[in-house]
């Protein structure tokens, strides 16, 4: 097993990620956990599939359980409030422990549901995604989505144990698998140029899922991850790197319909962009352009925005992004394989004469 100490600059706390194979056992959460319940948030894809193992490593304690509905059209205000009245209902004390079971969505709104409760619960993530593994479990961002914009409602609120168990990913269908990828080519682009080559050269034994090359690729991205937001918790500052290809992303995800595209899908489309921005407006090589395309396109993710949407209303869902204001859209931007800059000055005009451009 491979831990990760993600210890922060600006806060008073640690905490683990475990990555590795047949975590589901008592030692693994045992230090994690202080009260006398645990309430575990799951869904109805995940939980016929790893509930009961999980059960079976916490039986010293009272379990309750949650499942949600599959789904990133769940993740809305309307499926939380649900979430909190089952909580609620069992009386849930601020000691308890919620556990997170499953993908990002699920991560997500147990997360935000963490944040609020009792003015604050411990939560453990038990990531079951490869995206939710490499992203979405580690650095302590939660929230629901609102039909204006993805992720608007939430709050920062770090887990105190990451579980990672790489054989929940023998379940998971290809497609998911291969999204998780775009927001592991994503950590190598920002910070990591040996990693992307690493990642080019194990292209094959990854999408043979074999084990070991998994293990290095989790640890790796997680620990980009993780020393970015060790420095930068509340995104003040380079925790926005992270953001790379999302911009985009999340207006592509907005604009297609939750659920059409999947969120890996989309920052893969976002990456390439990002990219190819960067190459004709700012400083990225052709060759580093190339090559990340290159790598998106070697994980059979798209590279390209789908012909069904169009550049005003990506402009425009953009421009309601809420990281950028209404004159100019802030964008991450490749300088180089493992070097990334912002720029906040994007005018929209720029944004919609290069999406137009890009749907030709
Ligand atoms: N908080 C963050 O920092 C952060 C970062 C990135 C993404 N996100 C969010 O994460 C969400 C996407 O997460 P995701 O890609 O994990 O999607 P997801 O949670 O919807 O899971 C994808 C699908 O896989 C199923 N599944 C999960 N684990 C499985 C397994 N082991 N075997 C079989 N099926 C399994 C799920 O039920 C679902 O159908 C988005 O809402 C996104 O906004 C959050």
């Amino acid at each position: 097993m491979k831990y990760i100490d993600l210890s922060f600059d600006s806060e008073p706390f640690t905490y683990k990620i475990l990555i590795g194979k047949d975590l589901f056992n008592k030692k693994v959460f045992a230090d994690s956990l202080k009260g006398n319940s645990v309430f575990i948030v799951s869904n109805e894809t995940v939980a016929p599939l790893y509930l009961n193992q999980l059960k079976l490593a916490l039986s010293d304690y009272s379990i309750f359980t949650y499942l949600l509905p599959d789904g990133e059209q769940y993740k809305s205000l309307d499926s939380w409030q649900e979430l909190l009245n089952a909580m609620i209902s069992v009386r849930l004390r601020r000691n308890d422990t919620i556990i997170a079971l499953g993908g990002g969505v699920v991560g997500d709104m147990a997360g935000f549901a963490a944040a609020c409760l009792n003015r604050g619960m411990s939560i453990i993530q038990v990531p079951t995604t490869l995206l939710s593994q490499v992203d979405s479990s580690v650095g302590g961002k939660t929230a629901v989505n609102h039909p204006l914009g993805k992720n608007l409602i939430g709050a920062f609120h770090q887990p105190s144990l990451v579980v990672t168990d790489i054989k929940t990913l023998g379940t998971l269908p290809e497609r998911e698998f291969l999204a998780g990828i775009s927001e592991i080519i994503k950590a190598a682009i920002i910070s990591d140029s040996a990693f992307f080559e690493w990642l080019d050269e194990n292209a094959l034994h990854i999408l043979e899922h074999d084990e070991s090359a998994l293990v290095t690729m989790i640890e790796t991205s997680c620990r980009i991850k993780a020393d970015i937001v060790a420095e930068d918790a509340k995104e003040k500052g380079i925790r926005a790197w992270l953001n790379l290809g999302h911009t985009f992303g999340h207006a592509i995800e907005t604009c297609a319909g939750y659920g059409k595209l999947l969120h890996g899908e989309a920052v893969a489309i976002g990456i390439c962009l990002a990219a190819k921005f960067s190459f004709g407006n700012s400083s990225l090589s052709k060759t580093d352009s190339e090559r990340i395309v290159r790598l998106v396109q070697k994980f059979g993710l798209p590279t390209t925005i789908p012909e069904y949407l169009n550049a005003d209303e990506l402009t425009n869902a953009m421009r309601l992004d809420k990281k950028n204001t209404s004159e100019s859209i802030t964008l991450v931007l490749p300088e180089k394989v493992g070097k990334v800059m912002i720029d906040k000055s994007v005018s929209l005009s720029e944004i919609n004469e290069f999406l137009t451009q890009a749907m030709d």
